[in-house]
């Protein structure tokens, strides 16, 4: 059985940042999914071939149980890791490496500390989040940022490739901000310029495609329709390596992206059953994952970089190195 695919799971929606586009800001959801729920979960996941576990939410590290969580994964054996704003991890980076965390995916939107704070509403969260990451770093857990880029903060971008790298950061994913709204730029060509002092500087290069597209077709789609750039091709290949599940209201997504789209009934599969317990391979969730495959090249509204990027390297045979997703 291959190992390669990925499992994100949301363990709580609560959250301590107030991000100004986020969903999440400062829920005080009080759903968190248990360890030995996990364990039922993990189980049936290794039968479909996952090997990485992806912790998000909310902020995971506000889970009192992170690390009994993180155990079972690492336990599978697979690779864990958790996406976070950071503000919790530099008193958390031994603890969790302890418990086999393989990589810690830091969200930072900005070369500035005090842009980046002010775009998650969170004191001295920039300054945590590099602490967190130089502990992280100091305890082995090999270190991934998310950064979300539109209008507000794309000019920061170079300066930040440089703070990445002089951080020691390994991998860099520059996502396109989605928002009910459609995103629109004063200047497309300054977007471009600013651009290419990313993806040709000195800094660290961001995994998968621009955000705002490689080719002429995907700029214009952006640019003038607001859609960021797609898997290239006939199909949709993250839906062959990625799922997604929301256990607090027990859906199974076929893409890490859509679970943040409007109605789950449409994108995802309900895996849980009557008696609290999940059936991850339901007949459902393989013909959204079909559909999706299918169809999310040329329907998907809110595609990420990386995940454009991965689908087009998986088309083209290259083999994926391991945390490529
Ligand atoms: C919902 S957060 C959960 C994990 C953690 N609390 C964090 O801040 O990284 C997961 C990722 O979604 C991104 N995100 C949230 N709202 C978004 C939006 N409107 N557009 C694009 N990405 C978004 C965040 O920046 C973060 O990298």
């Amino acid at each position: 059985m291959e190992d390669r695919k990925y499992l994100f799971v949301r363990v709580l929606e609560a959250c301590n940042a107030d991000c100004f586009f986020c969903g999440f800001a400062l829920s005080r959801d009080r759903y968190r999914l248990q360890p030995d729920e996990l364990a039922g979960i993990l189980a049936q996941a290794a039968e479909m071939g996952v090997g990485h576990v992806r912790f998000t939410g909310g902020e995971p590290l506000m889970h009192r149980e992170i690390l009994p969580l993180v155990r079972v994964g690492a336990a599978l054996p697979a690779k864990v890791s958790l996406i976070t704003n950071g503000l919790l991890l530099p008193r958390m980076a031994e603890e969790l490496a302890e418990a086999g965390l393989d990589q810690v995916i830091v969200s930072i939107d900005s070369g500035f500390a005090e842009q980046h704070n002010e775009y998650r509403n969170t004191p001295n969260l920039f300054e945590k989040a590099f602490e967190g990451i130089a502990e992280a770093r100091r305890h082995r857990i090999r270190v991934r940022v998310n950064t979300v880029v539109g209008p507000h903060n794309y000019q920061s971008m170079p300066e930040l490739a440089k703070t990445l790298r002089d951080a020691g950061v390994e991998q860099w994913e520059l996502s396109a901000l989605k928002l009910s709204d459609q995103i629109t730029y004063p200047d497309r060509e300054d977007v471009v310029r600013v651009a290419e002092a990313v993806y040709e500087g000195d800094g660290l290069i961001p995994m998968g495609k621009r955000w705002f597209g490689d080719t002429p077709e995907e700029r214009d789609q952006y640019f003038e329709r607001g859609i960021p750039p797609r898997s290239s091709g006939d199909v949709c290949r993250v839906t062959d390596d990625v799922m997604y599940l929301d256990p607090k209201e027990g859906y199974l997504f076929p893409c890490s992206l859509l679970p943040h789209r409007s109605t789950p009934v449409l994108y995802g599969a309900q895996v849980r059953n009557d008696d609290g317990s999940f059936t991850l391979d339901s007949p459902t969730f393989r013909e959204r994952r079909l559909f999706f495959r299918e169809n999310g090249a040329n329907l998907c509204t809110g595609c990420s970089s990386s995940a454009a990027g991965y689908s087009d390297r998986a088309a083209s045979g290259t083999p994926q190195p391991s945390w490529s997703y």
